[in-house]
């Protein structure tokens, strides 16, 4: 059996929009979700034995079954017992660059590299619905994770559309490296605020998020307009997050001042993005606003939009 290699890419939102609750406890959304070049890579070796090994050379990483990544192998061990038993276990490491618990998806796409190397060390041969089906049993953002680009989110965030590829756009990311925001808490301070304006029936909820697919932003998207598509970015949850965390907004502010093409909070948070032209553009905006910041702990990273998920770049006997 081989040993594998793989690049997991991070994610940021360019569009949040929540619509209503489900029955499943969870929130109907709808969003666009976009791949960035920032990524871990994972490492993923055959052991003989019966385990799941982790290992993140992050301190903020847990190393056991609380770890996505950790779940995946689990759920991969779960529904292919007979293959386990033959092959043996797996040896998981992780190193880490995207942000922990920034709203970036680090810990989905994690998972969904482990999706992805496992069917190809055991040879499962899944097709591409089989593990999005798998993936969704992880969390709303790790199918997107297994294939990545731009595309439009509905349901929880796990049923896709694609749409076309924005690669040409740069970001830069900044976070406070103290702050984390608990994904749960943000939708149960949304729902707390905003609930009674909640979209109530079936049939409504299905036309919202149908016409989320000739709407203003997939519009300019399909356009390529990348100023029009800076002026329709949009994140529900920064209601909640904004008005509470004063860094974050102060940092998104600090971005604006700076001649961001457009500024936003990505996911729940905390990290904000800001879209550049070029790289020198992003460069220039990310001195700019560590010298208005003038913060120690604020992290910043330039990237740039990617139109690739999970991939795999070695594999070796
Ligand atoms: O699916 P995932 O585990 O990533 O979601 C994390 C949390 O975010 C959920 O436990 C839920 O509180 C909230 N969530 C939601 N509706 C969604 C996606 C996530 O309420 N569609």
């Amino acid at each position: 059996m081989r040993s594998y290699s793989l690049i997991a890419p991070a994610k940021i939102n360019l569009y949040l929009e929540i619509l209503g609750d489900r029955p499943d406890g969870y929130h109907e959304l709808v969003m666009i979700l976009q791949s960035i070049d920032l990524a871990d890579k994972i490492d993923l070796r055959p052991i003989g034995t019966d385990a799941i090994r982790i290992h993140c050379d992050h301190p903020q990483v847990p190393q056991d079954q609380s770890n996505l990544a950790y779940r995946a192998a689990e759920l991969m061990v779960e529904q292919f017992p007979d293959v386990y038993a033959r092959f043996g276990g797996v040896e998981i490491s992780i190193q880490k660059n995207i942000p922990v618990a920034a709203g970036l998806a680090g810990g989905s796409t994690n998972a969904a590299a482990i999706l992805v190397g496992i069917d190809m060390m055991w040879q499962l041969g899944l097709t591409q619905p089989e593990l999005q089906d798998l993936a969704a049993k992880l969390g709303s953002d790790v199918p997107f994770c297994l294939g990545g680009g731009t595309a439009l989110a509905t349901g929880r965030g796990e049923q896709l559309s694609s749409l076309p590829s924005l690669d040409s756009l740069y970001v830069v990311l900044a976070k406070d490296r103290n702050l984390m925001i608990s994904t749960p808490w943000a939708y149960q301070a949304y729902r707390a605020e905003f609930g009674h304006s909640y979209v109530q029936d079936a049939k409504t909820l299905k036309s919202r998020a149908e016409r989320m697919h000739s709407g203003p932003i997939v519009q300019a998207i399909i356009n390529k307009n990348h100023a029009q598509i800076a002026q329709r970015l949009h994140n529900d949850l920064e209601k909640v997050v904004l008005p509470t965390t004063p860094p974050v907004s102060q940092l998104r502010e600090a971005f604006e001042s700076c001649g961001a093409l457009g500024t936003m909070m990505s996911g729940s948070g905390p990290t904000i993005f800001a879209l550049a032209t070029s790289q020198a553009h992003a460069n220039e905006m990310q001195q700019q606003v560590k010298a208005m910041i003038r913060d120690p702990d604020v992290e910043f990273w330039v990237t740039k939009f990617s139109n690739r998920g999970i991939q795999v770049v070695s594999a070796v006997n």
